[in-house]
């Protein structure tokens, strides 16, 4: 017998996307033998934002694993507007680009809207692009951002049933929280989104199964706040001010009251950049 048997089970991003990567790996030598090329994805980077750079660096990084080409472009924190437009442009009309990526956010004087807009929604791997949001909200099959999608697999992995179950989101940005609250609608869970002004906090998330936290909080969310066996899913990313990596939700007191929980690092984060591995090989079979 377990000695702590009421301690939730640690849901492992960093082993499930290596599982990801492995089968995108697999695709990519099929997909060469069939079509003579390889998925190319694209990522720029703009400036020298220390945290950007890191998550660029570990995209580009997973793409070489997969067998896939990449490219990475660096372009200078005062690059203008209509340079990098044109650059996307470029990379629009060029046939051996697959899948192009902005790292966000973007200096000031950009309009990252404009750029998001500007990126061709077929190459649009984050999915981001208002066509591909739009395709989401009407249900059509088109590209899930990379983050909710790495969320899904991980509740996936779970092997729970997520039909009929209370799914409560904390955080509604147009890169997680939305998009995640939709993901979970259309597996027809009852969906709550919470976000920074909603009233007794604690009563809401202690109405969820599964709890997805977004919200860039750090800890926000503690063990009192839980429905006993709750899913808790971590998508906050936030720096100590000893820069120690913490997520939204308080690690030691949720584990203690929930069935399974993603730590920070090594849950979601690393499914992020796994699910854009797979939205790049499925652009690129979407462009053949
Ligand atoms: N910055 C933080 N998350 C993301 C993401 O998913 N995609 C891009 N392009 N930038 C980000």
């Amino acid at each position: 017998m377990r000695w702590m048997s009421n301690m939730a089970e640690i849901l492992d991003g960093k082993a499930l996307s290596a599982v990801v990567k492995d089968e995108v790996r697999s695709e990519v030598i099929e997909l060469e033998a069939k079509y003579g090329r390889k998925p190319c994805l694209c990522v720029i980077i703009v400036g020298e934002n220390p945290a950007s750079q890191v998550y660029v660096r570990n995209k580009v990084k997973a793409a070489a694993y997969t067998g896939m080409e990449s490219r990475l472009i660096e372009l200078p924190a005062d690059v203008s507007e209509a340079a990098l437009l044109e650059r996307i442009a470029e990379l629009n009309a060029d046939d051996a680009v697959d899948g192009i990526l902005v790292q966000l956010p973007l200096p000031k004087h950009i309009d990252e809207e404009k750029v998001i807009y500007a990126i061709a929604p077929e190459k649009d791997v984050d999915g981001f692009h208002p066509s591909n949001v739009s395709g989401l909200w009407l249900g059509k099959d088109c590209i899930v951002p990379c983050t909710p999608a790495g969320v899904m697999r991980l509740l996936d992995s779970t092997e729970t049933e997520i039909c009929g179950k209370t799914a409560v989101v904390v955080g509604r940005s147009n890169i997680v929280g939305k998009p995640v609250a939709k993901l979970l609608l259309d597996r027809n869970a009852t969906v709550v989104i919470a976000h920074s002004r909603t009233a007794d906090l604690a009563s809401v998330t202690r109405q969820a199964d599964i709890l997805v936290a977004a919200v860039g909080r750090p800890g926000l969310i503690t063990g009192e706040m839980l429905k006993p066996g709750a899913i808790v899913i971590d998508v906050g990313i936030n720096r100590t001010a000893e820069g120690k990596l913490c997520g939204d939700v308080d690690f030691a007191s949720c584990a203690e009251k929930a069935s399974w929980i993603t730590p920070v690092p090594g849950g979601v984060g690393p499914m992020t950049i796994a699910m854009l591995m797979k939205n790049t090989i499925r652009c690129f079979k979407a462009r053949q």
